[in-house]
């Protein structure tokens, strides 16, 4: 299902997640990537990178880390693809080739506000594309957003979670000046 599933954004929501991406939310990704503690070694994916402003601040703060971005809209992923060009150990992923699980696997996958933007009917396909594409003793960093009006319900992730024989995780609910109720999940693959 996930591999019929499209989305593109439209050009208001370019042009407004461009201008915060580079402005006010830029603070906000420094804090988040910080809290990753990500090391020089890992294979990392920005799994559905959006425009690219959090893997270009992960490139910014990490300059050694090899950093593997994909998103499931090619105008979102041409656009991270700009914003990332000029950054060394850089790979550009097809969403396609993430759901065949066809490259070697990540060390970690970073997850950010993109769970609840998908139908709920999706969300075990993209755990099963999540799980498939991160290597044994891996990691997955997830962060959504649990605002009434945007955003899912704790209850349905946790669910979800505990569905999956693959992975352990914990969890820790967080509420951010700008953005909101967010909840962290950190998902170890066994
Ligand atoms: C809010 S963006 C997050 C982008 C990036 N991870 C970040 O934090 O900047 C949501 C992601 O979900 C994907 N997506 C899938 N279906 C969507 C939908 N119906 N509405 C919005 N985004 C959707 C987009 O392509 C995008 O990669």
């Amino acid at each position: 299902m996930l591999r019929n599933y499209k989305y593109e954004p439209n050009k208001l929501e370019v042009f407004t997640t461009e201008i915060l991406g580079s402005t006010v939310l830029q603070f906000y990704y420094k804090k988040y990537i910080k809290s990753l503690e990500l090391k020089d070694n890992e294979k990392i994916l920005d799994f559905c990178c959006g425009s690219g402003s959090l893997a270009k601040n992960i490139k910014r703060l990490n300059p050694k880390s090899k950093l593997f971005f994909s998103d499931i809209s090619i105008r979102w992923h041409n656009l991270a693809r700009i914003k990332l060009d000029k950054f060394s150990k850089v790979g550009s992923v097809s969403f396609s080739s993430l759901i065949d699980s066809i490259y070697q696997k990540y060390d970690r996958i970073i997850v950010h506000f993109v769970i609840h933007d998908f139908p709920n009917k999706l969300h075990a396909d993209i755990f099963k594309v999540l799980i498939a594409n991160c290597k044994s003793g891996g990691v997955i960093n997830i962060r959504e957003p649990l605002n009434d009006n945007h955003g899912f319900k704790l209850f349905q992730l946790i669910n979800q979670l505990e569905s999956l024989q693959e992975l352990t995780y914990d969890y820790e609910i967080r509420d951010i000046p700008l953005i909101g109720k967010v909840v962290d999940v950190l998902c170890c693959k066994k």
